[in-house]
């Protein structure tokens, strides 16, 4: 659902003074950045399986804050929470797979439940995850994680073939919801450091599975796909990571 500026306004001082209340009574943690809910992405999704495709050019250019709430939302959020239930289905509703977003800022975890980021560290880590050129320019890239802790009635040989299929399904809604956007786009990444990246995000028991960079589709590269959508909030991810800490 697209609101007006006006309402992107009242909704944006609404947060910062939520967020204030919550950061005095003590519920969030300096590093604790609540995410937006604005699905900005609301093509038909026939209309979305047509456009989807992989994007390797991007603009030079933030993501929105809203975009990335929306993003991760339907990557891999609760739709069904009174059911424990998300968006990406998984084996035994196992939910193992977690999302690391890594900006220009820091690596943070998503946190489905609370639809917020928890940052792990600070500093760009972005050119560590590949040396493939799209990873230096994307904005954000976001890297899928299986989190073996939730995979403990599993042999270990189903962790591995249940979370990489599991994997696939997260992947599949980064892209499609990348090509509903008409704006955004984005490039699954088997092609990564994995151990470089686990030990940037203290990962003890699980596997780094597979990497998105995301940016603003650079159309000039990239010219089979017009720019239909143009974000009009000022908004962006850096700034407003900022802001919130
Ligand atoms: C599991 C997986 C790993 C991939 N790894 C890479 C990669 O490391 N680098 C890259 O540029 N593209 C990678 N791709 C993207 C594929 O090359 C791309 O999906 C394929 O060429 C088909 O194009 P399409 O997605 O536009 O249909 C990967 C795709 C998948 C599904």
């Amino acid at each position: 659902m697209k609101r007006t500026k006006e309402q992107v306004r009242i909704s944006m001082k609404f947060q910062i003074c939520l967020l204030s209340l919550l950061f005095a009574a003590g519920m969030l943690q300096a590093q604790d950045i609540p995410l937006s809910m604005e699905i900005m992405a609301d093509m038909p999704t026939s209309e979305a399986f047509r456009q989807r495709k992989t994007v390797r050019d991007f603009r030079d250019e933030p993501l929105a804050f809203e975009e990335l709430g929306g993003l991760l939302w339907a990557a891999n959020g609760y739709n069904r929470p009174e059911e424990n239930k998300r968006t990406a289905p998984s084996a035994r509703n196992a939910q193992e797979i977690d999302i690391y977003v890594f900006t220009e800022e820091g690596v943070y975890i998503y946190m489905p439940k609370k639809h917020m980021l928890t940052q792990i560290v600070k500093g760009d880590y972005r050119r560590i995850i590949s040396e493939q050129k799209h990873f230096a320019v994307a904005p954000v890239s976001l890297v899928l994680v299986a989190n073996y802790e939730n995979m403990k009635n599993f042999d270990e040989e189903s962790k591995v073939f249940y979370s990489t299929m599991d994997c696939g399904y997260v992947s599949e809604n980064i892209y499609l919801y990348c090509a509903a956007s008409s704006r955004l786009g984005t490039v699954a990444c088997g092609g990564i450091n994995r151990d470089d990246i686990a030990k940037i995000i203290h990962l003890k028991n699980g596997k780094v599975l597979l990497a998105h960079p995301i940016g603003v589709v650079d159309e000039r590269a990239n010219n089979n796909r017009e720019l239909q959508n143009p974000v009009k909030t000022k908004q962006q991810v850096t700034p407003m990571l900022n802001q919130k800490r």
